[in-house]
């Protein structure tokens, strides 16, 4: 549980545009690590190359190193599906299942994976994940209604129930909170500070409160104009990047000058 992450000389292509360019990092288990910057410098493409979504765009490639724990994700002998499953995702909007009910919302991912499950398992993996996602109180009466019916912030917890449900490794969270309310994005908040003890976190976010408050490395991403790549600008850990960042552009973006 919990892995390390390390980046060497990514670039990351649509067919034949290079979106983002010679991206090195280390991202580090049992923390959470926020990429801020402006829109269209990359952030959510580099954060799908960390599961191997990107590839799944029609023409989508990168070059370059992603290892997790020693392991290259790209290597030849390895299987993306295995690695989707070790990292997991979450998207900006809810995306729960609608008609499937909350406890099969929560068994989707887990069901693609294992044999069948025994009903004591699934229900036990069903508690257990939404405990850990701080939704069990909230839907305990009633598991069987549809995902659908809770509210924006509930359902993206049972997004991040559903993800967990899986026992990744790594969680990468893309805007979690952009479609939620400021009380739904602070419950989200105080998840993310409580499932970093047992996961890698990334999140992507607009929000430099968010990022301030929630993570412990930020990365600064920034395009250089239409049409070019996105590059990482610096990486720090958070209290400097906010408060003493060593680029003038960082400085800027942080302070809301720009973007
Ligand atoms: N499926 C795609 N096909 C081709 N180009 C894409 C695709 N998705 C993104 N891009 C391009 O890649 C670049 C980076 O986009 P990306 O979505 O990663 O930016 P972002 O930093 O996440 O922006 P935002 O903050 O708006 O979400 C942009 O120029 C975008 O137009
Ligand atoms: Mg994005």
């Amino acid at each position: 549980m919990s892995k390390r992450i390390d980046v060497s000389d990514l670039n990351i292509y649509y067919g034949d545009f290079l979106a983002v360019e010679g991206v090195s990092m280390a991202i580090e288990p049992r923390s959470v690590t926020a990429f801020i910057g402006p829109s269209g410098c990359g952030k959510s493409t580099f954060l799908r190359s960390l599961n191997r979504m990107h590839e799944v765009i029609p023409g989508a490639r990168v070059e370059g190193k992603v290892v997790m724990d020693g392991q290259d994700l790209y290597g030849s002998d390895v299987d993306p599906v295995d690695v989707r499953r070790t990292v997991g995702m979450v998207f900006q909007r809810p995306n729960p299942f609608p008609t499937m009910s909350i406890a099969e919302n929560v068994l989707a991912g887990a069901r693609l994976n294992s044999k069948r499950m025994r009903k004591s398992e699934a229900d036990d993996l069903v508690e257990s994940s939404l405990q850990g996602a701080n939704l069990w109180n909230e839907v305990k009466d009633r598991l069987d209604r549809p995902g659908a019916g809770l509210s924006g912030g509930q359902q993206q917890r049972l997004c991040i129930a559903r993800a967990i449900a899986v026992k990744p490794d790594v969680l990468l969270m893309d805007e979690p909170c952009s479609a939620l309310d400021p009380i739904s994005t602070l419950a989200i908040e105080d998840l993310i500070q409580k499932l970093k003890s047992d996961y890698t976190i990334v999140i992507v976010t607009h929000n430099m409160q968010q990022a301030s408050r929630v993570s412990d490395a930020t990365a600064f991403f920034n395009i250089a104009g239409t049409g070019k790549p996105g590059k990482l600008i610096e990486m720090a850990d958070t209290a400097t990047i906010f408060s003493n960042p060593t680029q003038k552009a960082t400085e800027d973006y942080v302070s809301g000058r720009f973007g």
